[in-house]
């Protein structure tokens, strides 16, 4: 029998980042658009047309990406982070007032706050699925305090019930950033139909993409009638209408900016909407084989599935279970990319930012997401994965799992 230590250096022999052979040639990327000859051909017949931008494709896609999210009015604009923007100003945000934000994002969720002049207050996270916390928000709310702005983590809906009776009590606008959760859905509804305001990304890695780009839906007129207005500098009127009417004439009443998304991208927006329901399917199918395969792994924790909803899984975040394993977060993540696989940490806490630090966002208030922060690791998760790529997530994760056992 080989002496226990004998057995640890042969199992760690094998991994790549100790000099064996890894599991993938090349490496394989956590997320990656799906384009085909369709997107293809409707972007280029755009650019045979009169219209590059602010012409008939963004109204189409608008319309047609409402109906899929069940929102009457859709704002297209030229990221998630302008979509951000976009929301935070029509939900009147200004210097004075307060919105409390989920630690656990991208910096943009915040910035869209300080974009405004405001202020942001940082809530902390449930443990299961590192969605804002409503008890947490709860004590954070104040005289000051206007909005709330949740993120759907990973594609995984909010607590939005919870949310949107705190909103109602309190007054205040509930933000929903949906950047992950395109096509999930809450209680039977789809997300958008929701919050008070609903912004997504169009991103390469998100579900569907127009390159760079965003949206933001409501079902409040006269917030869809404040974002189009500040998507255009702040004028009331577009260049089409303005030539359909046969009119110079227009007015500024507001300090916006261009934020237009152009034609050509619309077009691709329409063209990717098509296929974004088969999409779903295929990363709801992969999460679940990982979900199965990882089940027997006691050194990560899966993310949770909760009956009430149904994630858009743009994001597979397993949490390590460190008392398992004889290394950290960053070693075991450098043994996957190692492997080939391309991981990747969903978020370092955005007060933890030295941008942030400077505002005066003191470490540790935050001991949910702090504590996750440490163990999470974000595996490759697209539609145009093939079964062979699935397998090698799976091989590598339980290869580097079995290296680092204690
Ligand atoms: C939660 C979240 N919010 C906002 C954004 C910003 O979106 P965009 O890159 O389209 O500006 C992202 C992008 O990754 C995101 O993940």
């Amino acid at each position: 029998m080989n002496h226990p230590n004998t057995q640890t250096s042969e199992r760690r022999s094998h991994l790549a980042i100790d000099g064996g052979k890894p599991i993938r040639a090349e490496m394989l990327p956590y997320g990656h658009q799906s384009i085909d000859e369709t997107d293809i051909e409707a972007v280029a017949q755009v650019l045979r047309s009169d219209w590059l931008t602010t012409g008939p494709e963004v109204t189409s896609f608008e319309e047609e990406f409402s109906a899929f999210v069940h929102a009457p009015h859709a704002v297209a604009v030229t990221s998630g982070t302008a979509a951000l923007h976009t929301a935070a100003f029509a939900a009147g945000l200004g210097p004075g007032d307060e919105a409390i934000v989920t630690a656990l994002t991208f910096a943009a969720t915040a910035n869209c706050v300080l974009y405004q002049g405001a202020t942001v207050r940082f809530a902390d996270v449930r443990p299961d699925t590192l969605n804002i916390d409503p008890a947490s928000v709860e004590s954070l709310i104040g005289p000051r305090t206007k909005a709330i702005v949740t993120v759907d983590y990973g594609g995984q809906p909010s607590d939005l019930a919870e949310l949107l009776e705190l909103a109602r009590k309190h007054k205040l606008v509930l933000i929903e950033d949906a950047s992950h959760a395109v096509g999930a859905t809450y209680r039977g509804k789809r997300i958008g139909s929701w919050a008070d305001l609903t912004t997504f990304s169009l991103h390469p890695v998100k579900q569907m993409t127009t390159g760079e780009g965003g949206i933001l839906v409501t079902r409040h007129p006269e917030l869809a009638a404040r974002a189009r207005t500040f998507r255009n500098h702040g004028i009331t009127t577009d260049a089409r209408e303005r030539a359909n009417a046969g009119s110079w004439v227009y007015e500024m009443v507001d300090l916006g900016f261009n934020y237009r998304l152009t034609d050509f991208q619309c077009a691709l927006g329409r063209s990717q909407l098509k296929k974004l329901p088969a999409w779903l399917r295929r990363r709801g199918k992969i999460a679940a084989r990982y979900m199965s395969a990882f089940a027997l792994l006691p050194e990560i924790n899966t993310p949770p599935v909760l009956p009430d909803r149904e994630s858009a899984w743009h994001l597979y975040a397993i949490r390590l279970n460190l008392q398992r394993l004889s290394v950290d977060r960053t070693r075991f993540f450098a043994a996957l990319r190692a492997e080939n696989i391309g991981v990747n940490v969903h978020y370092i806490p955005v007060p933890w930012h030295p941008y942030y630090q400077a505002l005066g966002h003191t470490k540790g208030q935050w001991p949910v997401a702090e504590h996750a922060y440490e163990r999470l690791i974000t595996l490759p998760l697209w539609a145009g994965m093939t079964d062979a790529d699935v397998n090698d997530v799976v091989s590598a994760v339980t290869k580097v799992c079995a290296a680092y056992r204690v």
